[in-house]
């Protein structure tokens, strides 16, 4: 249909997406095999069917053994060129990837091997299929702030490929304002900021990560529609919001895709972004993404337009970048 060719033709950004996330079954065997390391499942499919989750921690626990399997360059390198090969087939033309260094660091991986692997595959992709990209070093907040601090110590060498910072993990019981040092450091750095708050903690945490993180952007935000104060905030400053509908569902943030809050934000005149999070866990790249939710709200092409054309603004890619894919 036409709603179909449109979210294919359009130029699209991606805001919030996990490099882990975006680990699919078929690659993950594959590089456990070659690494020799024996999955909790058989297959694929069994893998695939332990895919259904109550909450965002049932998720996160199935997320965190999936990365265990990633040990050198090279798996970090297939990892992340294989979503770029994949966005790239959606008309992806940037990114903004999120990966977690302290999953990885505390299972013995270097930070230069991680890093290395994905910026190689960036990098390429730049030059073979024009994707333009920034890298995102994200904090786990169910951590302490002292390991946040000695991960950013261990980015120090990479600055230069670090665009910016955010904050993942377990929400509940871990509020921005656990994090407000090292936040502090990074703006001192010269960091970008954002932070997941609002998936499934409450909208004090979105003012937090606004306040005393002094986000430049906030992923997900779903819980800031029950606020009205902190909606006229979001839309006073056009704060960005990186919202993820698949995400949502597989995540039961929202029921059913059918009450999912996009045309409220929209409504609203709040600066909503599609993204696809967890690709290989949610069921759906950028443009599932688009298409389910099109299908269950009925957004019309001009809010498909809107929310494409947000996320371009909404990116941290240079001016002349940003006008060339308006
Ligand atoms: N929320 C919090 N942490 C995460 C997510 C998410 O959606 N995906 C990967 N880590
Ligand atoms: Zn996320």
């Amino acid at each position: 249909p036409e709603i179909a060719r449109l979210i294919q033709a359009l130029p699209k950004a991606e805001l919030h997406l996990h490099i882990e996330g975006s680990f699919e079954p078929e690659l993950m065997f594959a590089i456990a095999k070659r690494n020799r390391i024996t999955l909790s499942y058989d297959s694929v499919e069994a893998l695939k069917e332990a895919y259904q989750f109550n909450n965002l921690q049932e998720f996160l626990d199935l997320y965190y053994q999936g990365m265990n399997v990633l040990q050198t360059r090279q798996d970090y390198y297939d990892l992340t060129r294989a979503y770029l090969d994949k966005v790239h087939s959606q008309n992806v033309r940037h990114v903004e990837i999120f990966w977690d260094p302290q999953g990885h660091l505390e299972r013995g991986i270097d930070f230069a091997t991680q890093i290395d692997g994905i910026l190689q595959a960036l990098k390429e992709a730049r030059a073979q299929h024009g994707i333009s990209y920034r890298l995102i070093m994200s904090f786990l907040r169910h951590l302490p702030e002292e390991s946040a601090f000695e991960t950013l110590e261990l980015a120090k060498p990479y600055l230069d490929e670090i665009y910016g910072v955010g904050l993942d993990s377990s929400e509940m019981g871990h509020p921005p304002e656990k994090f407000q040092g090292v936040f502090a450091a990074c703006r001192d750095l010269g960091l970008r900021i954002t932070a997941h708050a609002g998936e499934e903690g409450p909208a004090d945490y979105v003012w937090q990560a606004l306040d005393l993180l002094q986000v430049d952007r906030v992923d997900h935000g779903n819980r800031s529609l029950e606020d009205d104060t902190l909606i006229e905030r979001l839309k006073e400053s056009q704060m960005v919001l990186t919202v993820c509908p698949l995400s949502n569902l597989k995540l039961q943030v929202v029921k059913d895709l059918n009450d999912h809050p996009i045309p409220a934000m929209l409504q609203a005149g709040l600066k909503a972004t599609i993204n696809s999070d967890d690709p290989a866990y949610f069921g759906g790249y950028m443009n599932e993404n688009l298409m389910q939710l099109q299908q269950a709200v009925g957004l019309s092409a001009d809010d498909i337009i809107t929310l494409t054309r947000n996320s371009i603004e909404g990116s941290w890619a240079e001016e002349a970048r940003k006008k060339e894919l308006l």
